[in-house]
């Protein structure tokens, strides 16, 4: 469990518009251990999400020589191409978002198993893996239904299942209970936790669990993980 999953360093970002620049990290550094579950709290505006981005190298942080966003297994993610970050997005990543971002035109089954085409590697039992997710987050009686037929907690739970289905090493979770009502936020995160720690059985692997690092506004929510850091300034604090 001691092992660094990600180990970031010196991150700093700016977006500079016509009007002036925002400085919003400034000099963000931050350490996840394999399995952890780390929360992020913060201000609106904090950064919390221009982070998150960052991590999972949807965004790139200001050019700047003593930046590391170290990935255990990979190594420095800020000196990949496109093309080599999107593999490890894919294998190595899991996403989920306030909005769900589901396809709507596909049903359940092929929104879990998406992920799975952007490998290398296909996993040629990735629509079985995503009906046994499916299953343990409780829509194993909905697989052919689309998103929107289902309630905002049921398509969270999509996700939740989509995140796990290439069985990341680290879950990067912005705000995903922020679009549900207390109890299903609730439900929604419990699923999570669960399903992380029971994903190495599911998929029949050996691997440790994948670490979350989760955005939240929820104390509760927070709570729930084993350290809570405050985005503050543009850098985490105890
Ligand atoms: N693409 C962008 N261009 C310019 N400014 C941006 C961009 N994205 C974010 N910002 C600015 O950076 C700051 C941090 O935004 P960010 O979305 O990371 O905050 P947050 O902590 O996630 O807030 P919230 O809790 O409301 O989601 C804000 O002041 C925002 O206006
Ligand atoms: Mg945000």
């Amino acid at each position: 469990m001691s092992e660094l999953v990600l180990s970031a360093k010196h991150i700093f970002k700016t977006y500079k518009l016509p009007s002036g620049s925002i400085k919003v990290l400034n000099d963000f550094s931050l350490d996840i251990k394999t399995g952890e579950h780390v929360a992020i709290v913060g201000k609106s505006g904090s950064g919390k999400s221009t982070a998150l981005h960052i991590l999972g190298t949807l965004d790139k942080p200001d050019k700047c020589s003593d930046t590391i966003i170290n990935f255990a297994s990979v190594g420095d993610l800020t000196k990949l191409s496109e093309n080599r970050k999107a593999l490890i997005r894919a294998e190595k990543i899991g996403f989920v978002f306030q909005s769900y971002h589901l396809m709507p035109e596909m049903n359940i089954v092929d929104n879990v198993a998406l992920p799975n085409m952007a490998l290398k590697k296909r996993n040629p039992f990735a629509k079985d893996r995503a009906v046994a997710l499916l299953e343990a987050v409780g829509l194993g009686n909905r697989l052919e239904h689309k998103p929107l037929e289902l309630s905002g907690g049921e398509q969270q739970r999509v996700a939740v299942a989509r995140a796990l289905i290439n069985s990341p090493e680290l879950i990067l979770a912005d705000e995903p209970t922020g679009n549900l009502d207390p109890a299903t936020g609730e439900a929604i995160l419990d699923v999570l936790f669960s399903l992380s720690c029971k994903l190495p059985q599911i998929a029949g692997e050996e691997k440790a669990p994948p670490a979350l690092l989760i955005v939240t506004h929820t104390q509760q929510i927070a709570e729930k993980c084993d350290r809570i850091l405050n985005l503050e300034k543009g850098i985490l604090k105890q």
